[in-house]
């Protein structure tokens, strides 16, 4: 059933106390809006509708926003709101540096402020691009007023001479191959040129893929959203549906907090192992349970891995990309194909039930969303890992990994930075065989710092050249959703606190135990006393400024890398606010 709400009267509107008061500061609020070139009939008595647009010249996924805006104006004029364009930061992800994620809480707080500080009733959220989507959500949600996420979607496949490309993961491959001798750089030149052909996020099941997916399961886009590529024209005509949907939204008085519940993060988790979604899902599911006020830890993931079967058949796990997706039925027939695993009676941004949504949705092609029957892994595609290595967890996609690796025993190769790596990766002298276990120290979320996607550290020259693929690695880094191999990621806590990753030594033991989930590092209890003991911690990089607040407030992985003061659950600020203080 759909849900039924009470309809606000206009006088209900947190704008009216902007524009609707008889006052000297509504004076200002309203002769400042018809300086805009409106009037009273454009905004009276109207939902006032932000659409925060992370589009920018650095952002090269989200090139469409700026059309994308006008079609969810076009929306919100036809349901009667009065849209305003609010542009945020666009974390591009391929572009900033030392990564995207040292900005994503940063992105949080500009929209929770960006909707505080204005006269907003509800809000469209335009992201996609790896941290936007969680970032936006995160500050939504915080600030608890009717809100609607408008996914990017994926770019189309990339092409080279006949095959397909896919963003990321044939990026790794092709590079390997290079490096291997295997092709030459006229073919990486061409590869270059064909792997990103149009506007949009990365097409595999990357972190835009994943997070856009659960962003829909979440209920927070409308239902099929996620799936649609990013120059379709069904990608515009969802964004004007978007538009018209969250004014009535805001009549009905539908926040995050009438959406967000344990079943729906359980039912985001669930389909995070269906897709063989990104690890850095983990880490944003956490947050996003943080804001909503969720318990959510690591060990719910691996309990919801072991029981969803891995069905969609996109790299980096398998072998299609998203446009394959779409034209196979999308999230609503994976969601329609998982069944009871999935509540359907989570509520959703339509006023309708999750359930509701997917009901009917067909699957058009059984090898890209494969039957339940014949999954690509009987368990999902993420576990969680504990041991000595790792006390407070750490994650591995073992469905992109070699099999064989995923039980396994050798001896460190320790790196204590990127830039020591770097340098001594591809030397010939590297003493380094294919049973090694490559590890990166601080590249946590103070060593790197924030967590950057440095985990699928890069098989050494000399044994690409020999023929290895995968090897075991370890680090307290991220890897993009992209990325593939046999790479431990997350340790928490991270080395640059003085977790024993720390204390890892080249040519100590680390054995690796997936089946089990267990990683042990094999040095006797006081001999890892004696190295803490002589541990020293390395300074903060970036003393100052948004670095500073970082370093101080940035959480472990385990607890989502959200800052320290956001976490906690919703509330209705701005509400509370008496009129005097509107200005
Ligand atoms: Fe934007 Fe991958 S670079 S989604």
């Amino acid at each position: 059933m759909a849900d039924k709400r009470a309809r606000k009267k206009a006088e209900e509107l947190r704008s009216h106390r902007w524009y609707g008061v008889k006052d000297m500061r509504s004076f200002g609020h309203r002769s400042r809006t018809k300086q805009m070139g409106f009037t009273a009939e454009d905004y009276g008595g109207k939902p006032v509708i932000a659409i925060i647009n992370t589009w920018s010249d650095m952002n090269t996924c989200h090139t469409h926003f700026r059309q994308r805006a006008e079609e969810v104006k076009r929306g919100v004029w036809q349901a009667g709101g009065f849209p305003v364009e609010l542009p945020a930061v666009s974390l591009g992800e391929p572009i900033m540096k030392p990564t995207t994620m040292m900005y994503r809480n940063l992105l949080a707080m500009e929209c929770e402020e960006l909707l505080r500080a204005n006269p907003i009733d509800g809000a469209v959220l335009m992201g996609g691009c790896d941290k936007t989507t969680p970032a936006l959500l995160m500050g939504a949600i915080s600030m608890n007023l009717p809100a609607i996420f408008m996914p990017a979607g994926p770019m189309l496949r990339g092409s080279w001479r006949g095959q397909t490309l896919g963003s990321g993961t044939d990026t790794w491959k092709y590079w390997a191959e290079l490096k291997a001798g295997n092709i030459d750089e006229k073919a990486w030149m061409e590869i270059e040129d064909g792997i990103a052909r149009s506007p949009g996020t990365c097409m595999t099941m990357g972190t835009a893929a994943t997070m856009m997916s659960l962003a829909e399961t979440l209920g927070m886009t409308l239902p099929g959203a996620s799936s649609i590529p990013a120059p379709d024209s069904r990608h515009a005509h969802m964004a004007s549906a978007t538009g018209r949907r969250i004014v009535e939204m805001v009549w009905e008085d539908l926040k995050p907090s009438d959406i967000l519940t344990a079943k729906s993060f359980d039912n985001a988790i669930v389909t995070t192992m269906a897709l063989g979604g990104s690890t850095n899902s983990i880490i944003h599911l956490v947050a996003l349970a943080g804001r909503a006020g969720v318990k959510l830890d690591l060990d719910r993931f691996d309990k919801l891995s072991r029981t969803t079967p891995l069905i969609a058949d996109i790299r980096p796990s398998g072998r299609f990309l998203m446009e394959d997706f779409f034209y196979a039925g999308g999230l609503r027939a994976t969601l329609a194909r998982l069944g009871d695993r999935i509540d359907g009676s989570a509520l959703t941004v339509n006023g309708q039930k999750l359930g509701e949504n997917y009901a009917g949705a067909q699957t058009y092609n059984d090898d890209v969303i494969r039957p339940l029957n014949n999954p690509l892994n009987a368990e999902g595609g993420l576990a969680v890992l504990r041991g000595n290595l790792a006390p407070d967890g750490c994650v591995i996609k073992h469905s992109a990994a070699e099999p064989r690796l995923l039980r396994h025993s050798g001896p460190a190769l320790v790196f204590s930075d990127y830039n020591e790596m770097a340098a001594k990766v591809d030397r010939d002298d590297l003493e380094v065989t294919p049973d090694h276990v490559l590890v990166l120290q601080s590249a946590g979320p103070l060593g790197g710092p924030g967590m950057p996607e440095w985990g699928q550290l890069p098989i050494p020259k000399k044994l690409l050249k020999q023929g290895v693929r995968d090897m075991v690695r370890v680090s307290d880094a991220r890897m993009s959703g992209t990325s593939y191999g046999a790479c431990v990621l997350h340790v928490a806590p991270e080395s640059h606190v003085g977790g024993p990753l720390a204390f890892v030594r080249t040519g100590d033991t680390i054995q690796l135990d997936v089946p089990n989930r267990k990683i042990e590092l094999k040095v006797d209890e006081a001999e890892l006393n004696r190295r803490k003991q002589a541990w020293k911690q390395k300074p903060a990089i970036y003393p100052r400024g948004y670095g500073q607040m970082f370093a101080r407030h940035v959480t472990q992985a385990n607890h989502g890398c959200d800052f320290d003061f956001l976490h906690g659950g919703s509330s209705v600020p701005g509400l509370a606010i008496p009129d005097p203080e509107i200005h």
